[in-house]
């Protein structure tokens, strides 16, 4: 039931700390990350080359989220597919790949396809789900929970949060067995996500009145665009999904860097923009990129709503609204500054009077191709 909140969609939000550090727990020992579903797969992790994540919707943003952790902490060249488009090609697959599948539900058709198309040309499979014994997990050689909880909103949150967890939690165990995690940078990792819960709960407590006032203003606005690099990129691309999906606005996301090879000629006055700004402190040149950008389109009208850590203030010059995270490590930051865009499109839906839960014409779980 909803508790005492205005839709699901609102309780779910409210629950993203408790999703992640729920998702964490029980997978963290003497500051080593060892997930006990994963015992006796050792010599799977030793053998793979490649790894290659599918999945649809908010669930493949989640694995170009985590494409950044894998290839970091454990080393192995990831690909992150669209399970629709990986199914009608040719892909090439072998039994050093591993197929990693995520998915809320468990039960999306596209997802649940690809997972047995890849298993049928001998790869292995590893499905990351929330929805215990569900139809994708039962198809797989492993899984990994998320500990999200139910998620009754059409719109994914804070599965979404779980989902980014569960793909750090086995990069760093994954990392760990193939030996090519140093010490220093597992025990950093751990303590970043061991203190991620409590600075979600932190842009709750600190940015959720603005933000959604924020998007009440906005309540008329045609078409919003969402601008992220590195890591910020695919959270670029999360907060657009959410925009159209619960408030029928059109939104894109984009990679910052690529603001010159297009997008920027759809800047006009008056544009809102969202521009998730990478870390001063762990990102710096990252950092100086896209505050450039910030001044590229600032220069030609564009209303800029930045989100950047606390403390950065190279980004108050040229922003109309600035959305505070706290410092986090690069890797962590998607994981705060998509709460403010979660926020944005629920605020923005309850503006123009919508169903939040239920937007039109979607389904919770997509269960035809
Ligand atoms: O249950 P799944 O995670 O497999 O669902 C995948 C997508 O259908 C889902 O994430 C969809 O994009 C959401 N409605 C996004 O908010």
């Amino acid at each position: 039931e909803k508790g005492g909140w205005p839709s699901f969609m609102a309780k779910e939000v409210s629950e993203e700390p408790e999703a992640v550090a729920n998702t964490v727990r029980g997978r963290v020992h003497d500051g080593i990350v060892e997930i006990p579903e994963l015992d006796g797969l050792d010599d799977l992790f030793r053998g793979i080359h490649r790894i290659l994540v599918i999945a649809c919707g908010t669930a493949a943003y989640a694995g170009q989220v985590g494409k950044y952790a894998l290839e970091q902490w454990a080393r192995v060249p990831v690909d992150v597919e669209l399970a629709h488009e990986f199914r009608y090609r040719d892909p090439v697959l072998d039994a050093g790949t591993l197929v990693v599948s995520i998915s809320q539900s468990g039960e999306t058709m596209d997802t649940l396809m690809a997972v047995k198309y890849a298993r049928e040309r001998g790869a292995k499979t590893l499905s990351i789900c929330n929805t215990q014994g569900a139809t994708i997990p039962r198809e797989s050689d492993a899984i990994v929970y998320t500990h999200a909880g139910p998620e009754v909103a059409v719109a994914s949150t804070k599965a979404f949060v779980a989902q980014i967890t569960a793909l750090y939690l086995l990069a760093l165990h994954v990392g760990r067995v193939r030996g090519v995690l140093s010490a220093d940078a597992s025990a950093d990792a751990v303590a970043e996500l061991e203190g991620v819960a409590d600075k979600i709960a932190w842009v709750l407590a600190h940015e959720q009145e603005r933000t959604a006032q924020l998007a009440g203003w906005m309540a008329d606005t045609r078409s919003v665009l969402f601008l992220g690099r590195h890591v910020g990129y695919p959270i670029a691309l999360e907060g657009a999904l959410k925009l159209k999906e619960i408030s029928y606005i059109h939104a894109e996301g984009f990679a910052a860097g690529e603001l010159k090879h297009g997008p920027i000629a759809l800047i006009e006055p008056g544009q809102p923009v969202f521009v998730i700004v990478p870390s001063p402190v762990y990102s710096a040149q990252l950092h100086d990129k896209v505050v450039s950008n910030i001044q590229e389109i600032r220069a030609r009208g564009a209303r800029v709503i930045v989100i950047a850590e606390e403390g950065d203030a190279a980004v108050l010059p040229f922003a109309d609204e600035v959305l505070r995270i706290p410092l986090a490590g690069a890797l962590f930051e998607p994981l705060l500054a998509v709460v403010p865009l979660h926020i944005f499109a629920m605020g923005l839906a309850e503006a123009k009077g919508l169903d939040v839960d239920q937007p039109r014409n979607l389904a919770k779980s997509v269960t035809v191709e």
